[in-house]
């Protein structure tokens, strides 16, 4: 069976957690967009590992990832990325990790386009600061350059120069920022590309043809579905489709080959950046929540608002997702609290809205709808059966199967690898 797991709200759901469990039951596991302004962190015993490229299997000896084409790859991010998993005693050779020849390549002006970028724009979208906007724009604006561009001096000189005869003018003209040297650039990014060169083939092949010989395949989702460019809360978006969507021309694996999805959600809400959050806590239950579930980005450190679950934008998560699957993650955060409540609508200038709306001025000024269940105040982290939760517990569980209409299979009750219920 091939999986998908996606982000179901705005990312940071427990992704990572959830794709080193599952992949051990599958043989190969894929991420198929975004790039290092991902974070995805395993805790396997002692050990934490934060990933941004790799896929979060890789922990998994004997498995393959693959980081397919629809990622954008910073290769100075993925190599350090690469050497300091060998420096922990993780060496990957080329058969464990595959890398899409026509991914996208972040260049060191897309980094520095997308500051000055945030730093000229009223509305800020605090970005990660990754360069994975400007490097996305290349690759539709026809601009962008491949890894397998890497391997050809020919086509490299040809694109860089290209580029840099335009971006020079941006960066001195309207940001009043440095000339790039074309030399220093092309000198470096032709050495990445010896050094990437072993792990590069065409993911899309590989994948089509491990298929046909029925491997088990997971793809990772990063990010999350309202960071999507088109489902979410545009502009305050990621510039990729974190949504199942994304799956099939991120890495050339036909729709008909996925299974299962499942969609993973936080059993509160988090969100690191600028953007409407209709159910964000105040200033007190914020700071509470955050520490409880240290609630801090895995890749800028920066402190991740939060507030109550939102079924409103959940439950249209589970639709574009076509989700028949749900994960429940960090349980554990909410084990103290007397009262959770749940948003099943928002309200605005007097109307009642039981579904998303894409219009700024709505999800800026919604006010919830909340409904209260009772908390269960006990430790859950050291329960492995559903039927061992508290009841409170359950009926929080399933009154949120009740609104998304589909089941919980995973509740993650703590933050280590064993801390799940699996029903
Ligand atoms: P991702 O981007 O979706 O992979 O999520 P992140 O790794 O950025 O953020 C999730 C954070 O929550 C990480 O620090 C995980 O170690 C932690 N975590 C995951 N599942 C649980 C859980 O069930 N309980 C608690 N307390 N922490 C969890
Ligand atoms: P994982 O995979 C949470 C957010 C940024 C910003 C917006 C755009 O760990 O869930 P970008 O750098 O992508 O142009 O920033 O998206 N963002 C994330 N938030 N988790 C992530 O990834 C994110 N990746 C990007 O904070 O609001
Ligand atoms: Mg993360």
């Amino acid at each position: 069976m091939n999986l998908v797991v996606v982000g179901a709200q705005w990312g940071d759901e427990g992704k990572g957690k959830l794709i080193d469990i599952l992949s051990e039951k599958v043989d190969i596991t894929v991420r198929f967009q975004g790039g290092n302004n991902a974070g995805h962190t395993v805790i396997v015993g002692d050990k934490e590992y934060v990933f941004h490229l790799i896929p979060s299997a890789i922990l998994r000896r004997g498995k393959t990832c693959v980081i397919a084409n629809g990622v954008v790859i910073d290769p100075q991010a993925l190599l350090e990325e690469i050497d300091g998993l060998k420096k922990r005693g993780l060496p990957i050779s080329g058969k464990q990790l595959k890398i899409s020849a026509n991914a996208h390549v972040v260049m060191p002006y897309h980094r520095v386009m997308d500051q000055l970028r945030e730093g000229k724009r009223a509305n800020k979208i605090g970005t990660t600061g990754r360069g994975i906007g400007p490097c996305y724009s290349d690759k539709v604006g026809r601009m962008g350059i491949r890894v397998i561009d890497l391997f050809n001096p020919r086509v490299l000189k040809a694109k860089l120069a290209d580029n840099l005869n335009e971006k020079n003018d941006i960066f001195v003209k309207v940001y009043g920022f440095k000339n790039y040297d074309f030399g220093e650039i092309y000198k470096e990014y032709l050495a990445f590309g010896r050094r990437l060169k072993p792990y590069v083939c065409d993911t899309a092949l590989f994948l089509n043809q491990a298929i046909k010989q029925k491997k088990k395949i997971l793809f990772e989702g990063a990010q999350g579905t309202f960071l999507d460019i088109d489902f979410g809360t545009y502009p305050f978006v990621t510039s990729s489709n974190a949504t199942t969507g994304g799956v099939c021309c991120g890495t050339g694996v036909p729709p008909t080959a996925v299974d299962q999805i499942v969609a993973a959600f936080k059993a509160y809400t988090t969100r690191v950046g600028e953007g409407p959050f209709p159910t964000e806590f105040g200033k007190a239950m914020n700071e509470c929540i955050r520490s409880k579930g240290h609630e801090f980005g895995a890749t800028t450190g920066r402190p991740r608002r939060c507030g109550w679950f939102d079924a409103v934008l959940a439950k249209y998560a589970v639709a574009i997702n076509g989700a028949s699957v749900l994960a429940i993650m960090k349980l554990d955060v909410l084990d103290e609290l007397d009262e959770i409540a749940i948003a099943t609508a928002y309200k605005y200038k007097g109307k009642i809205y039981k579904e998303y709306s894409h219009d700024w001025d709505v999800l800026a000024g919604a006010k919830p709808v909340f409904e209260y269940w009772p908390g269960w105040k006990t430790p859950t982290r050291h329960l492995r059966r559903y039927s061992q939760l508290p009841k409170e517990a359950r009926r929080y569980i399933e009154r949120l199967e009740d609104l998304l209409g589909a089941p919980v299979k995973y509740i993650s009750v703590g933050s280590k690898r064993d801390e799940i219920i699996i029903r």
